[in-house]
């Protein structure tokens, strides 16, 4: 069953599972129909793209991720209840702010010559010079504003999406291009964000997953997991995605602490390898022989509390995949797997058989694993 699904709206992000929203609202709603049910978990919330379609479907929603710009996103959508409108006046004036030059511009700015390279410091920019002065301005009046907690995160996750509608990246904040991407260009503009008014008490959490799970309600219905889940190479450590370090630039903008900033990218210290890794991240062994981020998934399933547990797993490599698929087996009753071709956005449903494993090698392949945890 595929149902409809609802319009979401974030930054760009890597690992977003825009394109499985309708997969996963399928299995949710085949054991939880959805208003007035249970609370649904979403741990690794990251974009906010799944909570978001979970909280428009109807579910009560508690959204966790240990980023601090997906705290900001969720409280802005999932805990608003005013009628969207309301915020334009708030928008308007904050487009209407006089450009200056500040710290973002003296770091991430560029100016408007062919070549990225060719500004004062030689480095490559994620923004033009034009954008960031107004990024400038707009950041300093949201503080100077003394705004509630739903009202400041809603100026700011309009300030990223918009920030993010003129970069000149190709998704992520650890380089930049050499050449200004078109879009680069365009004007940045705020606009309200596509929020709309929350009927249900949704929770935002902003906590290592393990710390989210002692604060959770009983009554847990389904708990989604995507983890980072690291590299599933050992001999290609480099390639993995490191959440603190490809979004470093909007945890600053959300904190506007002004940072010790490091290296090309001009990253905030505090999103090194050495300081901001995640066990998930982790492509090493560990003691036991095991890799240490599917360690910590078992640990994850073992100490859920919820009815239900949907997993997602992205397909490259075999190491990982016989590991889980011992934890998978180890600690729950699968229900459902479903395999998704994210290139063709085709599904295929699977049987439960260990044989989605040997598959793994295949790459651009998302699993989705479907797990009673009780009863
Ligand atoms: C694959 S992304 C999740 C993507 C999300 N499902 C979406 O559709 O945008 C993994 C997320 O896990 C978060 N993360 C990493 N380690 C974590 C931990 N120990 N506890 C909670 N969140 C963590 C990262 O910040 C990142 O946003």
């Amino acid at each position: 069953m595929i149902i409809q699904t609802p319009h979401t709206q974030a930054i760009k992000y890597s690992g977003s599972k825009l394109r499985l929203l309708p997969h996963i609202l399928a299995l949710t709603k085949n054991v939880c129909a959805g208003p007035g049910s249970p609370p649904v978990f979403d741990g690794f919330s990251g974009s906010t793209r799944v909570s978001q379609a979970f909280a428009k479907a109807g579910y009560t929603v508690y959204a966790n991720d240990i980023a601090l710009y997906s705290k900001i996103f969720n409280t802005a959508f999932l805990l608003n209840t005013r009628e969207p409108k309301t915020y334009q006046p708030l928008i308007d004036h904050l487009n209407s702010m006089e450009p200056v030059d500040g710290w973002f511009t003296e770091n991430y700015g560029g100016d408007d010559l062919h070549k990225v390279s060719n500004n004062d410091d030689g480095l490559k920019k994620p923004w033009q010079k034009k954008n960031t002065r107004k990024l400038d301005a707009i950041r300093e009046e949201i503080d100077a504003l003394n705004l509630d907690e739903v009202t400041k995160a809603v100026a700011i996750t309009s300030l990223i999406l918009a920030l993010d509608r003129v970069d000149n990246t190709l998704g992520h904040f650890v380089s930049y291009l050499s050449e200004w991407s078109s879009r680069s260009y365009n004007d940045m503009k705020l606009e309200v964000p596509g929020l709309w008014i929350n009927q249900n008490q949704n929770v935002v959490m902003n906590s290592d997953v393990f710390e989210a799970l002692q604060k959770l309600p009983e009554n847990i219905k389904i708990a989604y997991y995507d983890p980072p889940y690291g590299s599933n190479n050992e001999k290609m450590p480099p390639s993995r995605v490191r959440y603190a370090s490809y979004y470093h630039i909007w945890t600053t903008i959300c904190l506007n602490d002004k940072p010790v900033l490091f290296g090309k990218a001009k990253r905030r210290a505090d999103s090194s390898d050495t300081m901001a890794g995640s066990v998930f991240e982790e492509f090493r062994r560990g003691a036991s022989g095991k890799f240490i981020a599917i360690e910590a998934i078992e640990k994850l399933i073992r100490e859920t509390r919820a009815d239900y547990i949907i997993l997602s797993y992205s397909s490259g490599g075999r190491a990982t995949a016989d590991e889980l698929n011992d934890v998978l087996n180890a600690y729950g009753h699968i229900i459902e797997i479903r395999k998704i071709d994210y290139k063709r956005n085709v599904m295929a449903a699977m049987k439960w058989t260990n044989d989605w494993v040997k598959e793994t090698k295949e790459k651009n392949f998302e699993y989705l694993f479907m797990i009673e945890k009780r009863g």
